[in-house]
């Protein structure tokens, strides 16, 4: 399976911190023996957002793309907004079951407002943007991909 990765981060963006886990997720994804055709990292801007999701569905052809970062209630969180506005269908039990294993490790889960969605052949999941977060929810998400993908390419 073919996987893109955009850290969504104002501040990862600018150097201001290093982005750890994009780089997380590139290693958990490769320890399954997937393939990372591009990891990129971006700021918290809608159209920016917008168009990175398009270019890796529609260009790139990812099968997944997963997102980290930008899901909560600051205002300048806006990834769910702009993931809605791309994709074509939404996987609400895919985003409850995220939360229902988030919500085993802490309360404050319930900020996060991470969409999953389809665009054309390609899965997008919003996750959330701390580095214990992606090392929490990335095995549940990753267990129940290959099936979501199966599917979507029916
Ligand atoms: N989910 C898990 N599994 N573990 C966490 O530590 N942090 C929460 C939530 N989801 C967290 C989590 C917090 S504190 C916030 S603010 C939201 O994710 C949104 O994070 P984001 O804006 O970085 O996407």
């Amino acid at each position: 399976m073919k996987f893109a990765v955009i850290t969504i981060s104002d501040r990862a963006s600018h150097n201001i911190y290093d982005d750890e886990s994009g780089k997380r997720i590139t290693e958990m994804v490769r320890a399954r023996g997937w393939t990372i055709l591009e990891y990129s990292i971006i700021p918290d801007d809608y159209d920016k957002i917008r168009e990175e999701i398009t270019r890796m569905c529609d260009d790139l052809k990812a099968d997944v793309v997963l997102t980290t970062g930008g899901t909560g209630l600051t205002k300048r969180d806006v990834t769910p907004e702009a993931t809605l506005s791309v994709v074509d269908k939404r996987v609400y039990g895919f985003e409850i079951a995220m939360m229902m294993t988030s919500l085993k490790y802490t309360p404050k889960a319930v900020l996060s407002r991470a969409v999953v969605g389809v665009r054309g052949k390609s899965l997008v999941v919003n996750l959330p943007g701390s580095p214990r977060a992606v090392e929490e929810i990335l095995p549940f998400v990753l267990d129940v991909i290959p099936h979501a993908v199966e599917n979507i390419k029916e």
